[in-house]
Formats: C-alpha cells, structure tokens, sequence
C-alpha cells in the first residue's frame, strides 16, 4: 500500500508543472514575491515572513487570491509592516511545499529568522489575517527591545460561529464598563449569551497593555455587548475550567447553544471594536415609521420585520436566525400600523421585507409568517439569499460575496469599458430593477466590470476580449460554467430583452453552457478528485484501485501527447516567465 501510494504520488507534480510550462496560468497577483527551492531559505532567514503554499489548479486559493493581494498591498503600503509576505508555487515546486509539511492548499505558515513558527488555521478572512498579521509583525523600531514572543499553542482555531439569542428586553452593558465576573457570577452570565470576557492576570505584561484598551471598548460597546473579566489570579479554578491556558485569553459567549468562541485577531482597539461590532450587529433594531425613507437611502438593502405587537415568538425567531448574518444587512423590526398600510399588509399577520437598491416603496423580496410553521431552516435560506442588491459593481472588494454567496447565484457580467462604465452601471442597473420587479427572483445578480482593470481575469474566465466591448456573460461561479448567447443563438446585447432571454435560458439550462476553465484544469482538477479516492479506497478495494490506477496512466498518458501536440502549436508560451496578472477570483 505505501509502495502504491507513493507511486501514485509521482507522476502528477510533473504533470502539473508541465502543465504549467505550457498554459502559463495567470497565478501571481501583481506584486506579490514567488519564492523558489533556490532563494527560500536565504530569503526568509531574516525577520519574520508569512508563506502562501498554493497551487494554481486549487479552488480554494483562487477564491484566496484577492484577499491575498489586498494583503500584500496593504503590506506594501505600511511604512513599517514589520512581516513579509511571500508564495510558493506547488505545482512547481512540490518538493519545497513537501518539506514544508504543506498537507493542503492554501495553506500559510509563519517563519521568524528561518524557523518555522506555525501553520494558520484560522478561516481565510481578510479582517482574520490582516489580525493575525499585525499580531505577529515586529517592527523595526520595536523589535529589540521586546522579549521574542513565544508562539501560542492554543493558536486559533475559531471553532463555532457564535449564534446566541441577544436577548432584547435586557439593557445590556448599561454603564458601559467593564463587568468583573467571579466563580458566582459566570454562569449566569454567559448563559445570557453575548459576553466578551477577557481572562487575565494582574502580574502579566501584555494584561497590562490590554487592560484600558478593554475599559475603552466596554465603554463603546455600552447597550450592546457585555464586556467581562475574570482575576485568574484570584479566580484560578474558573480559569481551569474554561481552558485559559495562558494570559490573557479572551472567549466570546454566544449563549446556552452557541457555545464559546476565542479570540486570537489582534489586541488594537480597532480590531477588538470591529469584532464586538460583529458580534453585536445582529441585535434587531426597532424602526420609525419616519426614519424608514432614511435608512433605505443610506443602505442598498435592508429587512424589516412587521409583527403584531404580541407576537415576540416571532422576533425572537427572527433574531436568533439573523446571527447567520453577522450584522449586514441590518435588520429593523416594526409593529406600526403605518408600515402595514404602506406596503398592504393584513394587519394580524407577521412579514419579513427586503428593501434594496433604495426603493423605499416596494419590497424586493417577501418572508410571510404563516400558521404553518415554515421553520428555521426556511427562514435562514431566505436571509442569505436575499442580502445581496439586485445589482452591484463586481470587483476584488465584491467578488466573493456575489460569486460565492451561499444561495449560488447566477451573475449577469457585464464587462464595460473604463470610460462607459458610469453610464452602463446605470443601465444595468435599470434592467436588474425591470428584472426585481417582473420576477422578484434573488438568485439573478447583475454585475457590471472594469473590463481594462480586470482584462486578464474576463478574458481566461470568459473567453471577453477588450476589443468588442460591453460584453455579456452569464456566470453560474458554483458549476464554474457561463452562458454567452440569448436563446435565439445571439451573442447576448445590454438590452432587457436579450438578458432576460439568456437568464431565463440559463435558469432553465434551455442554452448551452461553456466552462470558464479550461481543458487542461479540468483535467488537472479531475485528477485531483481522483488521486483523493484512489487513496482513500486502497485499502478496501485492491482490485479497484488497480483499474483505477491503469486508468490514470492511460489518461495521463493521454494528457502528455496532447500537451506535446499543444507545445507545438503554442510554443510562444512555453519558456515565458510567470506573466504577472491581476486576478480577481
Ligand atoms: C448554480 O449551480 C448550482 C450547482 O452547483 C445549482 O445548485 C444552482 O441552482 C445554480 N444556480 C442557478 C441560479 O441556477
């Protein structure tokens, strides 16, 4: 079995970098440095370096990309980031990730003088990692004179989402400080959900530094987070039992059923604030009849709860699903009789609203409570799958919501010129509200694109060359497969009529798809996926595995006669050095 096993390993590093010789993939974002088997170690010898192993033919660090970039511009920009970022190309240099101990992609690691330091495994956030950046840079000017920090062991896994019930009825934080909690006062504290604790002790230097920045935040959390503390000096076994394993510690508390989640971004108050704010965003807001023009203008999209003023059943329901939201879009609830009125609601019943593109006066998307429960599960669905606005600008800052969103949408692109993308913004606009409001469906977004910014990414995706502007795709980014043509066969126009046509097409799957990768990625991919079951099945199924393996000989085979044929053909490419490309996805 090992011998197998190690078998099977061998042919495909060589089959993806010769793969990549050949379609020179654009994988590296503009200024991001691409560390090889021959500058690794010298480079990283010095100061402290956060390594991105990736491979061009993994989902998941394409969806990485922007967040990546963003990272190592903002890194760019700081007069004193005091962290280098840098990536290593496994498809390339397999053995250099294999050294590393890389077990996935994309997988980061942190170095300090040369040595490793540890893997991140936290989730792939931006607001994440830019933490975790700042939280392990050492400055220049700093640097001497602090002790070497040792690595922490409990290093940050954030386990559950927090989704506890914020209960309405009590004030929370009413004086805005910070709540000293003992071996009496915990439980029936945390129990109530949503308290930020901060485990410490009073000897320990970074308590020191951490403590008024928790005064201040307690004090901006004021009615809408518990701030909280335990001595763990004076409180040794409470500490115990909740695990604190060094200081200080913080866990947030979600409730009864959330559970306890910890904390390891960064100790600024700006990061700390930003979580709390996260945290605390979900709590339903009540809205003034009056204020509702207001809020729809300063926000694309937001809910609004009508209930029967008895029926706090219902806003609780509301609330605890909301957490799934994370605090956008806000969510606003109501038992005024002039909401009813406006929007012809039946006075006794209960509806939730979605309000986009700052059209006050009709609803977008409805959610009707009915005497049949529709459960949790329903509820949940319709708040993710209508959060997005009917149309927005796809960029690096947007990609991931739109072409990731749960409720996988279908993205109408259209790619514009630079100088046309105002006046297209606003006729995309146009046809997705026609679209909202002839067939209210939220699983049709409309996106336009700076087709110059993003020329590369449209073109490899897309097959959009920048000489036949605005053009049209429809994306469906779950299935990695586009549509191109309305359906009569026509190239798809900026018109309501050729769009719907297509989406409509598209929703049916009446037109035919393309893919937006590639023969040879597919192809990678697919090997991939088979190199997964074939490890997974060797022990059970020899005889199988056996075909499986002739199998994959047979096509990578095949694979290597039709790369030798497409060297040929397309030899300009083969020999270029990597093309630096701005990718988006
Ligand atoms: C996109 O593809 C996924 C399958 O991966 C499918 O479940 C989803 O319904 C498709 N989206 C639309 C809007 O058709």
């Amino acid at each position: 079995m090992k011998l197998l096993a190690s078998f099977v390993q061998l042919p495909f590093p060589l089959l993806a970098s010769m793969i990549l010789a050949v379609t020179a993939l654009p994988v590296e974002s503009a200024q991001s440095t691409v560390l090889t088997p021959d500058d690794f170690d010298q480079t990283v010898a010095k100061g402290v370096w956060f390594i991105e192993h990736f491979s061009p033919y993994c989902g998941h660090c394409r969806k990485f990309a922007p967040t990546w970039e963003k990272l190592v511009e903002d890194n760019h920009n700081a007069a004193d980031p005091g962290i280098h970022l840098a990536q290593v190309n496994c498809a390339v240099h397999g053995d250099l990730c294999v050294k590393h101990n890389v077990d996935g992609y994309p997988q980061m690691n942190l170095y300090r003088n040369g040595e490793y330091i540890e893997t991140y495994k936290q989730s792939r956030e931006y607001e994440l990692l830019k933490t975790y950046l700042s939280a392990h840079a050492e400055p220049n000017s700093v640097s001497s004179l602090l002790p070497s920090p040792t690595p922490s062991p409990q290093s940050s896994i954030v386990q559950s989402a927090p989704e506890g019930v914020l209960s309405m009825s009590r004030d929370i934080n009413p004086s805005g400080s910070v709540l000293a909690l003992d071996e009496k006062t915990f439980k029936g504290t945390i129990d109530q959900g949503g308290v930020f604790v901060k485990f410490f002790a009073p000897w320990c230097g970074h308590c020191k530094k951490l403590a008024p920045i928790w005064t201040q935040l307690a004090g901006q959390m004021q009615h809408k987070l518990t701030i909280a503390e335990v001595n763990c000096e004076e409180h040794g076994s409470l500490c115990r039992n909740e695990g604190v394993s060094g200081y200080p510690m913080l866990f947030y508390y979600g409730g009864n059923r959330a559970g306890k989640t910890e904390y390891t971004g960064g100790r600024g108050l700006g990061q700390l604030k930003a979580f709390a704010d996260k945290l605390s965003g979900p709590a339903v807001q009540e809205l003034n009849y009056d204020d509702f023009p207001t809020e729809v203008v300063d926000h694309l999209v937001i809910y609004l709860l009508l209930h029967p003023s008895s029926e706090s059943r219902i806003v609780n329901e509301v609330t605890e699903a909301s957490h799934v939201l994370f605090g956008a879009p806000s969510l606003y609830t109501s038992s005024s009789p002039s909401f009813y009125e406006h929007f012809s609601v039946p006075l006794a019943s209960s509806v939730l609203l979605a309000f986009k593109d700052h059209n006050a006066d009709t609803p977008a998307a409805s959610f009707i409570f009915s005497d049949t429960r529709r459960g949790r599960d329903a509820l949940v669905k319709w708040l993710l799958s209508n959060r997005l606005p009917t149309s927005m600008e796809l960029d690096s800052d947007t990609f991931q919501e739109v072409m990731n969103a749960p409720h996988k949408p279908l993205a109408v692109i259209v790619a514009a010129p630079s100088e046309q993308k105002d006046a297209i913004a606003k006729e995309v606009r146009d046809i997705g509200g026609r679209w909202r409001n002839s067939k209210g469906s939220p699983s049709v977004v409309f996106t336009w694109m700076d087709a110059e910014k993003w020329s590369s990414w449209l073109k490899g995706m897309y097959g959009i060359k920048s000489d036949a502007l605005p053009r049209i795709v429809i994306a469906n980014h779950s299935r990695l497969v586009y549509y191109d043509v309305d359906q009569f066969g026509e190239r798809i126009q900026l018109t309501p009529t050729s769009i719907f046509s297509a989406v409509i097409g598209a929703l049916q799957e009446t037109i035919p798809s393309k893919h937006s990768e590639n023969i040879v990625e597919r192809l990678a991919r697919y090997l991939n996926n088979k190199l997964v079951l074939l490890e997974s099945s060797v022990g059970s199924h020899p005889w199988l595995t056996g075909f499986f393996v002739v199998t994959l000989l047979v096509v990578i085979l095949w694979v290597f006669t039709r790369l030798i044929a497409d060297n040929s053909t397309e030899s300009s490419y083969a020999g270029n050095s990597p093309r630096k490309l701005r990718r988006i996805d």
